[in-house]
């Protein structure tokens, strides 16, 4: 006596070729790769496939969400986070940006001793940023006076507080974006001062303080004296 098997579905390869991903399998060859001779037979020719272009720049997770923040209503954004952690990146990356997209506006970097933010900012984090972020973007640096000029008119200025002759300078011009790096060294008064300069006018494009600390139990002066910073608000 026989015994009549279930009809089991039987799985198709294919399919389970095709769910696997989404768009062309890529155990399939793509069009371009596969040429069919005149005899009918498929014959696989190794073209070499152009590769994607990696972008450059790879924010870490925490840098998705500085930018993201960059982006909300606060005019006035203080990063907190361990040495290295990449605040001061992904600060002069949001000025860059801005300054690329606003032709002709002025951004500034300050920090409390200008050889501080020559030897950190000026030779290394903004060639970075430069190279990393905006690859395509020609710069030129104006090592006299320590800014930088994009071909749009935008220029990026670092000051340092300590340099009374430089922040004089500085306090002359007006600016879309101020970022005080390391603010634990930096006063309230010279906050309160430097921040009359986010003055310049650009329609739709409201002026915007960017703040970097280390984390307030390792910090000391900024945290106490100027709590103000510690709290984002509209201007
Ligand atoms: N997304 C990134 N891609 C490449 N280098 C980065 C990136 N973020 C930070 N860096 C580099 O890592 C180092 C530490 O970053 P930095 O912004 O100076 O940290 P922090 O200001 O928190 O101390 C610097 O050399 C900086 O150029
Ligand atoms: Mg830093």
């Amino acid at each position: 006596m026989s015994k009549e098997l279930p009809n089991k579905p039987r799985k198709s390869r294919k399919k389970a070729i095709q769910t696997d991903s989404i768009g062309p399998p890529a155990q399939l060859p793509s069009s371009d790769e596969m040429k069919i001779d005149p005899s009918g037979n498929e014959l696989i020719q190794s073209v070499a496939t152009p590769a994607i272009k990696k972008p450059l720049l790879q924010k870490t997770f925490i840098q998705g969400e500085a930018i993201k923040l960059f982006k909300k209503k606060a005019r006035e954004v203080l990063l907190v986070g361990g040495s290295r952690s990449g605040k001061t990146f992904i600060i002069i990356y949001r000025q860059l940006e801005l300054a690329v997209q606003n032709p002709g506006s002025r951004h500034l970097i300050a920090r409390y001793r200008f050889n501080h933010v020559k030897n950190s900012v000026w030779a290394d984090t903004l060639r970075k940023v430069v190279k990393l972020g905006f690859p395509d973007v020609k710069v030129s640096w104006r090592r006299s006076d320590y800014y930088l000029e994009l071909e749009n008119g935008s220029q990026i200025w670092l000051a340092g507080l300590d340099d009374k002759d430089r922040t004089e300078k500085i306090l002359g011009m007006e600016f879309l974006t101020v970022f005080l790096n390391e603010a634990s060294q930096i006063s309230y008064g010279a906050y309160t001062t430097i921040k009359t300069r986010l003055a310049q006018l650009i329609a739709g494009v409201p002026p915007m303080l960017f703040v970097d600390a280390n984390p307030p139990g390792k910090s000391t002066g900024c945290t106490r004296s100027s709590s103000g910073i510690l709290n984002p608000k509209p201007i």
